[in-house]
């Protein structure tokens, strides 16, 4: 039987404000519209979605999808810049995992412009709105 492409869309801490959090930077759009519409237009992909303002559960989710999901889309926030243990996680699994973030986060304070992750990750897509998380997502499917 045919079956489905498996992503896994995993946010990290802040992002369940999305919508109402600094709208100027992040937009007036909530997560949960956006997916909606995501799923509709890409129908054949089985598109999961986790969001936890707790590191640890980030890194469970990681475990979790990592050995049997084609690919995973991760906007880890603030942790992008400072957790070594979600940067780990990332080298521990064999699912390939794209960085991504809303804003353009060179273009922000210096502190945002350097990942721990990054070196573990596929690609990075920064800087496109939540257009970002599509753009990760057509990258997986072409
Ligand atoms: C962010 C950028 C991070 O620097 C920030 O801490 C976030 C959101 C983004 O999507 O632009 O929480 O990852």
């Amino acid at each position: 039987m045919f079956e489905r492409m498996k992503i896994q869309i995993i946010n990290g801490p802040n992002l369940n404000l999305l919508g109402k959090r600094e709208p100027g930077i992040y937009g007036s759009e909530g997560f949960e519209s956006f997916l909606e519409n995501l799923k509709t237009k890409y129908p054949t992909i089985e598109i999961d979605y986790f969001q936890s303002n707790v590191e640890g559960e980030l890194i469970n989710k990681l475990h979790e999808v990592g050995f049997s999901f084609d690919g995973i889309i991760m906007n880890a926030g603030a942790y992008t810049h400072t957790s070594v243990a979600i940067s780990d996680a990332i080298a521990g699994i064999k699912t390939p995992v794209i960085e991504v973030h809303i804003s353009n986060v060179y273009a922000r304070e210096e502190y945002r412009h350097h990942s721990m992750m990054a070196k573990n990750c596929k690609g990075i897509i920064t800087g496109f709105g939540l257009q970002s998380y599509e753009l990760a997502l057509l990258s997986f499917i072409s």
